[in-house]
Parts: structure tokens; C-alpha cells; sequence
């Protein structure tokens, strides 16, 4: 049984062409003009479809613990969303407490996701203490399938590790071929501003932002930047949101060292103001970094018309407002951080292409294809070329699609984009060969996705 897509314009990260595309069980077969048909061919007409590589979204947190509260999307009511949106891989980040073994960390993360992806989804893991045992597992780590490793330099109470331990990571990394993934903010001295905006009884969700100011994002993203200099690793930045930790990539870029930068929708679309919302509905805006001013928006999209971000992941992590947002309606310090995301980052990223801000093309790089690069799924995913995975997306530009919570999929009762109408969505999704995605129909199965297992990426 073979699928034969006709009559669409295929768009790839570097060109777009009329084609007809071939699967053969879960790869692509062929590519090219007025392929053979078998009569037991399953025939899709793409005409005025767009056939691309299914979207990888290379930061989500599914059934992440937070505090006494987990996000609110699992594997299988996230997965799904990320296929009605025209994602088909994930990678999450297993998240150990501290003391927590890594490997340990990883089967709990592993039995959180079996029975239950319905998409092909990675792990990245993060390494939140210092201790000799901790390091000491990196290259079973790495064995497992696992080359990216992210850290803090926020959260000292639970995620942030030291500048040396850092370095220490980065200089193994260079070493073997992994990645260090960097969540770029500076703890200390937001914990200091914290405690400043508490005494002044400023614990509104706006006052979140005011505690992690721009500047030291942008410190911070220079400081990675150093350490990474130092034992020439490559490193990768996620969600950036703002012009000092753009000017830091962009200057280390113009030197020749190897940094790579991410952002995510929310940075894109939203901004501070959504913090002031009234009646505590600020927090369902709340997430870290946090939203910035207008201004920044308008240079992330310029940053990645140019390159010098090469991916926009969406930081999925997301809480209901009704009992868990709510948890800090006195204390901003309480309202867990995140944001809903896995099934709108390409139908909003398109509007980047209605607005002529990126091309279709690179669109597709930026969704599909750098991620695969450069998170090491390459070439398997990512690309439309015969022996990779059938993950295929049928995008009709023309769709319009409403972002309000009651229309989406995920497991969350609200839309940081309530009332918005776009324009571009999937029609029909397939993942490894199976259409998953039909229109509003979802006819894929909880636990088919696999996990996928990456190699050194460098
Ligand atoms: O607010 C956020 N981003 N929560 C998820 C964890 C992280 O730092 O990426
Ligand atoms: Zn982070
Ligand atoms: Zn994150």
C-alpha cells in the first residue's frame, strides 16, 4: 500500500516546485513529475496545497512537574495538538530534580511518554546540579540517545548551576559531540529584584517582567557566549526574546562561533502589555523570560528573516488559568511559569509569510529543518527527499483558523490568543507515512510515536 500525493507545490528549505510525491510504508519513495500509478495507490489531490516536512519543535515540557501543580498537557493530549497543528516530532526535556540520577530521570521521562505520543518525539536533558555523580553520567546520557543537555543561569533555588559547572559541561560537550542548550537569564540578581518588588508589595503578575529585565538576558547571553569561547563548544540559546541577547548572538555570529539561536511565537506576537490585563488575567501571560516591550518583536522577525535565528520552538508549557495560574493571584513569585503553544507555532509563523517578513522557504527552515540539523535528526526528519520519514504536512494557505481555546486541542483552558483569526493551516498531516491529521479529524492512536533516538550532533 502506497500513498501518491499530486497536483502540489512542494516547498522545501530551499526551493519550491510541482511534484508528486510517493510513500512507500513510513519513508518517502520518490519524488518527481507524474509518478506511476499502482491501482492500490491511495491517491491525495493537493491542489492548491502546499506539501512541506512535518514541523519540529525542538522545546516542549509535557506533564512537567512545577512545584506541587504539573503543565497541563500530557504526552498524548499534547502530541495530538502538535499534529492538528502540524507538528509531528517533539523534543522534550527530561527535568531531575537535583540529587535526581540522570538516567534515572530519563526512564521516568520515557514511561511519562510510552503508551502515549501519538508523534515521534526526542528528549533533551537537563542538568540542574554540579555533583561529580551527575557528570559522571553524561556519556551514558549521550549513549542513550540524548546530545543535548540544557542549563539555567535562572532559577538558583532549582535549576541554576555555576559558571564553572557550565564550562566543565561545555568543554565535555565539545568533546563528544553534544550540544548545550542555555536558558539565558541572570538568577541572582533577579532574585535580588524579586525580593526588592516583595517589600514594595509589587506582586502583580506585571511585576514578574519587571524582576527579569532585558539587560540581563542579554548579560547573561554574553556570559554563555564567553564560556563557550573559551573551550570552543557550539551553543544554542533558547527563547530569546530580546534585542541585548540578540546583539551578544549576533556579534559572537560575526566572529565565527558556533551559536545558535531560538525563539518562540509568544515572543513574536505577544508583549508586555498582556501583563497588565485586568483582573489577575496577566498571569496567563506570565513565563520566563517574560513578554518584552513592542519594539523587540519587530527585531526577533528581522533576526530570523537573516539567519541569525535559525529556529522558533515554542517553550510549550502550559497551566490552566482556573487552578494553577491562580496559584499566585496574591504573589507573582506563585503563578507557574509558561505558556500554551505546541499547536499554533506554525499556522502563527505563516503570518510571517502573509506579512512578506520571511519566504515560504524559509518558513520551512525555520519550522522543519534547522531544527532537525541542528537537534541531530538529520536525515531522517526535516526534509522531503526519498529515504527519510513520510512527515508531511499539506498546509492550505487559504484555511482560516481561529485561536481561541474552544476551537484548539490542548489540554488548557485558555488562548494567549483569544479572538484571533489566521490565515494558513494544515489540511491534512502524515506522520511516518500515516495520515494522522484529516482536516478537524484526528485518526492517529496514542503511543504510535517513537521515540526518537539522536547522535552527536556536531
Ligand atoms: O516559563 C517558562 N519558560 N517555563 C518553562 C521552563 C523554561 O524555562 O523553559
Ligand atoms: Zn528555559
Ligand atoms: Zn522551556
Amino acid at each position: 500500500m502506497a500513498t501518491l500525493i499530486v497536483n502540489g507545490t512542494l516547498v522545501t528549505a530551499s526551493e519550491s516546485f510541482r511534484a508528486d510525491l510517493r510513500i512507500d510504508g513510513e519513508k518517502i519513495s520518490h519524488i518527481g513529475h507524474d509518478l506511476r500509478r499502482e491501482p492500490t495507490d491511495t491517491i491525495v489531490d493537493a491542489t492548491g496545497l502546499l506539501v512541506m516536512p512535518g514541523g519540529i519543535d525542538a522545546h516542549t515540557h509535557l506533564d512537567l512537574p512545577v512545584g506541587a501543580t504539573r503543565a497541563s498537557d500530557d504526552f498524548e493530549s499534547g502530541t495530538r495538538a502538535a499534529a492538528f497543528g502540524g507538528t509531528t516530532s517533539v523534543i522534550d526535556f527530561v527535568s531531575p530534580a537535583r540529587g535526581d540520577s540522570l538516567l534515572g530521570a530519563l526512564d521516568t521521562w520515557q514511561a511519562l511518554a510510552r503508551g502515549k505520543a501519538c508523534i515521534d518525539y526526542g528528549l533533551h536533558m537537563s542538568l540542574v546540579d554540579e555533583r561529580p555523580e551527575t557528570f559522571a553520567e553524561l556519556d551514558a546520557v549521550l549513549d542513550a540517545g540524548i546530545p543535548t543537555f540544557k542549563i539555567y543561569t535562572a532559577y538558583p533555588d532549582t535549576l541554576m548551576i555555576s559558571d564553572g559547572a557550565i564550562l566543565r559541561l561545555l568543554n565535555w560537550s565539545a568533546r563528544r559531540g553534544a550540544l548545550v542548550l542555555a536558558h539565558a537569564e541572570n538568577g541572582g540578581a533577579i532574585a535580588e529584584l524579586t525580593r526588592t518588588l516583595a517589600n514594595e508589595g509589587k506582586l502583580a503578575p506585571r511585576h514578574h517582567a519587571d524582576s527579569r529585565p532585558a539587560i540581563l538576558e542579554g548579560e547573561a547571553t554574553s556570559r554563555l557566549i564567553a564560556l563557550a569561547e573559551v573551550v570552543d563548544a557550539p551553543l544554542y540559546i533558547v527563547h530569546v526574546t530580546c534585542i541585548e541577547a540578540l546583539e551578544a548572538i549576533r556579534s559572537a555570529q560575526r566572529r565565527g562561533i558556533d551559536i545558535y539561536a531560538e525563539t518562540c511565537p509568544h515572543y513574536l506576537f505577544l508583549s508586555e502589555e498582556s501583563l497588565r490585563a485586568p483582573d489577575f488575567e496577566g498571569a496567563k501571560f506570565v513565563c520566563s523570560p517574560p513578554l518584552r516591550p513592542r519594539n523587540h518583536a519587530q527585531k526577533l522577525w528581522q533576526a530570523l528573516a537573516l539567519g541569525d535565528i535559525e529556529v522558533v520552538a515554542t517553550d510549550h508549557c502550559p497551566f490552566n488559568f482556573h487552578g494553577q495560574k491562580d496559584l499566585g493571584r496574591d504573589d507573582f513569585r506563585k503563578i507557574p511559569n509558561g505558556l500554551p503553544g505546541i499547536e499554533t507555532r506554525l499556522t502563527l509563523l505563516w503570518q510571517g509569510v502573509v506579512e512578506k517578513r520571511i519566504t515560504p522557504n524559509r518558513f520551512v527552515d525555520i519550522v522543519a529543518t534547522a531544527p532537525a540539523r541542528i537537534h541531530g535528526l538529520c536525515p531522517r526528519k526535516g526534509v522531503l527527499a526519498p529515504g527519510t520519514d513520510a512527515d508531511i504536512v499539506l498546509w492550505d494557505p487559504e484555511r482560516e483558523v481561529r485561536l481561541d481555546a474552544a476551537r484548539l486541542h490542548m489540554r488548557v483552558d485558555y488562548s494567549p490568543y483569544e479572538g484571533m483569526t489566521v490565515r494558513g493551516g494544515p489540511a491534512k498531516v502524515f506522520s511516518r507515512g500515516e495520515c494522522v491529521v484529516d482536516g478537524d479529524e484526528f485518526l492517529g492512536k496514542p503511543g504510535r510515536g517513537q521515540f526518537l533516538r539522536r547522535a552527536p550532533t556536531q
